[in-house]
């Protein structure tokens, strides 16, 4: 991706900073009051969070990218040993997958003004952008499809099972209710994590768009999302709205 970022520093530029030098493909950027505090947090504590990106630390893979495990201290944001500080995922893009750097901003841009008990938490970015690197908070059980689809899992309660699905339909109406609505568009069951209690956090803002304002009922996109999961209707008229 042809992006260039004039900076390569590990300063302290912040989100609305940052995404108002990426390419102009990236999302409309909001205003920098709506932006929570995301902070930078330097390449060199994420690989030392991840031991060097180690393989006792992956956690999964895939043609977009890898995401490790990793310790850091919540308050300094460097790396702590494993068992200390708070459990980190950190998703690296690959830098040769389609839309990559899209992907990336996109999440950057809606997790670092989303803040929502089921939405998974952005805890910071790698500033060295090029790197395309996001640090959430850990989710213990992993995603749901996992638990759903893999032989190794067991079971889910139906207790679970209801808690889950109402879980993310908190999170889908905190993104269609909000003054300026989220589409997410991957809503499926890869893309809902789940802590070790089982509480249900959406993931996966790379697809997302803005959905209409004011008296508009729809916006027009390009279908993107995952067949079996995406709304007939959006699929076949390529209008998307809240009820898709
Ligand atoms: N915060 C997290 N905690 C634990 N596992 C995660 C976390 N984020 C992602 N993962 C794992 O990585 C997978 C891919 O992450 P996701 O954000 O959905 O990226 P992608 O765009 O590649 O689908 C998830 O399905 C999940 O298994
Ligand atoms: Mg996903």
């Amino acid at each position: 991706m042809g992006c260039v970022l004039n900076f390569r520093s590990k300063g302290k530029m912040s989100v609305p900073m940052l995404l108002s030098q990426i390419s102009p493909q990236a999302p409309s950027s909001p205003s920098s009051s709506s932006h929570i505090d995301v902070q930078p947090i330097a390449f060199e504590e994420i690989k030392k969070a991840t031991r060097n990106f180690q393989h006792s630390f992956y956690l999964e893979h895939g043609a977009w990218g890898h995401v490790f495990k990793g310790y850091i201290d919540e308050h300094t944001l460097t790396a702590s040993k494993p068992g200390f500080g708070i459990t980190i995922a950190v998703k690296i893009w690959n830098p040769e997958g389609v839309q990559a750097h899209q992907e990336w901003s996109k999440e950057l841009n809606y997790l670092s003004q989303l803040r929502h008990p089921n939405v998974v938490r952005l805890v910071g970015y790698c500033p060295e952008e090029e790197k395309m690197i996001l640090v959430y908070e850990f989710m213990a059980k992993g995603s749901l499809d996992n638990h759903l689809f893999r032989r190794e899992h067991e079971s889910l309660s139906w207790a679970t099972r209801i808690k889950v699905a109402i879980d993310a339909a908190r999170a889908l109406s905190f993104l269609h209710d909000k003054d300026k609505p989220v589409i997410h568009r991957s809503f499926r069951t890869a893309d809902i994590l789940l802590d070790g209690e089982f509480n249900a956090k959406l993931c996966d803002f790379g697809l997302a768009r803005d959905g209409p304002t004011g008296d508009m009922t729809h916006v027009s996109t390009r279908v993107l999302g995952t067949f079996g999961y995406a709304a007939p209707e959006y699929v076949a008229t390529v209008v998307s709205g809240i009820a898709t």
